[in-house]
């Protein structure tokens, strides 16, 4: 292990098994946090394993090969996931985000988005369905997905300069082979792709230009995203963060960007349109203008633990519920018991003090 690299303990552990409440209500759908915020989003991480190591998500440092990703067992199955589904859409949730590591690495991912796609949300519609990936095995899979069900496709891509991403992949992966991902999911019918930038300073910054001139026009929709302090072991600093004001400077002063409207109430990423009409962006601030006042996300682990924040310490076993064979009641009543205890704000919060706590790692939370 390098001398810059934290070692991580591992917070998988710290998951209490929840409390099933004395008396529950059939949920509504109006379930509330401590600070008003409902459940409506659902990211699921199907696998913890990655075949990219991502400097500032799993550092080859400490993904080595010693370590211990988790056991088939621990995983959930996709019957319980789809329970999972079933129960969150209970208290509210219409969207799930497939999540990982990397989510097409979990096999026949497809006849899970199936499942998911049966499940109706509160008002009888289809839930909205959407997988975040690194596009390395989306060429092969895209048709399949979209036939089952899958609704929306986001594509990580750090840079389009070949050496800069090869360093940030760390695995020395071509750009090239992700773009092919990304023009097979545009031809198996997903429209407008979203394609995730992480920006760090000094080390990908000077690609950000190049990447919305790339994609402007072509209907997908670039999202840079100020580089955060996820998991215990990316080394963050506050130094190392590109603001989304500069990223939104710094393209506008070559084609002018109007700022627009949310899609919708605690979207995470701010728009921005191209004067010309040819499309937009989307800046995603969530150290310099944090957005956890109206966070309505939930994550589910590999391993089916309940995470109310993505920086949390520790998260609630509700794998340990289903495999005891509590009844769809019952957990549905502790969900709503943890949810309403819901007090995290931690964007709001950050500091280079914070950022050194142990936190779970993003590829086992999902992103
Ligand atoms: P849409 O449904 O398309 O609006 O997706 P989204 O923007 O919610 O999802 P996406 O997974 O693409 O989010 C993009 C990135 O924003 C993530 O990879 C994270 O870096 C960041 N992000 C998403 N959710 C949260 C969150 O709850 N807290 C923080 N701090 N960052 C988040
Ligand atoms: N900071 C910001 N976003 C991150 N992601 C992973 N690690 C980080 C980080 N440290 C997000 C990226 C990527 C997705 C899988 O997770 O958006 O596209
Ligand atoms: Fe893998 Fe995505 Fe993390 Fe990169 S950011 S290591 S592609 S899970
Ligand atoms: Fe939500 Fe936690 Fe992110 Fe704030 S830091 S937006 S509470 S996940």
């Amino acid at each position: 292990m390098s001398a810059n690299v934290i070692p991580i303990v591992d917070q998988r552990a710290a998951s209490p098994v929840p409390v099933i409440p004395a008396h529950t209500h059939d949920p509504n759908g109006t379930l509330a946090d401590t600070r008003g915020r409902s459940l409506r989003d659902l990211r699921i991480s199907v696998t913890d394993r990655c075949n990219f190591r991502c400097t500032y998500c799993m550092p080859k440092d400490v993904f080595d090969k010693d370590y211990q990703f988790l056991p088939k067992n621990d995983l959930l199955s996709f019957e319980e996931i789809a329970r999972m589904t079933r129960l969150f859409v209970g208290h509210g949730v219409e969207k799930i985000r497939l999540t990982g590591g990397e989510p097409l690495l979990r096999k026949h991912l497809d006849v899970l988005v199936g499942m998911l796609a049966l499940i109706k949300t509160h008002d009888g519609s289809p839930l909205d369905i959407a997988l975040t990936t690194n596009a390395t095995l989306l060429a092969k899979q895209a048709h399949a997905l979209k036939a089952a069900g899958l609704n929306r496709v986001t594509v990580s891509l750090d840079s389009l300069d070949e050496a800069t991403f090869r360093a940030m992949n760390d695995v020395d992966y071509p750009v090239t082979d992700v773009l092919k991902g990304i023009d097979a999911a545009h031809d198996a019918g997903f429209a407008s792709i979203k394609i995730n930038m992480v920006v760090k300073k000094g080390v990908n910054d000077q690609d950000v230009v190049a990447m919305a001139r790339y994609f402007k026009g072509s209907g997908h929709i670039v999202r840079f995203i100020e580089f955060m302090d996820v998991g215990s072991s990316n080394g963050w600093r506050m130094n190392d963060v590109v603001s989304s004001t500069d990223i939104v400077r710094m393209i506008s002063s070559e084609m002018p960007l109007i700022q627009v409207q949310s899609n919708y109430t605690g979207e995470v990423a701010q728009r921005w349109a191209y004067a010309d009409g040819s499309g937009e962006i989307g800046v995603i601030s969530s150290v310099t203008q944090a957005f956890c006042a109206t966070c309505t996300r939930a994550r589910i682990s590999t391993d089916g633990k309940l995470y109310t924040c993505l920086f949390a310490q520790s998260g609630h076993d509700l794998r340990a519920l289903m495999r005891a064979g509590y009844s769809d009641k019952d957990i549905t009543g502790a969900i709503g018991l943890v949810w309403g205890q819901r007090d995290d704000h931690y964007s709001e919060m950050r500091t280079e003090a914070t950022a050194g706590i142990q936190k779970v790692e993003m590829s086992y939370i999902g992103g």
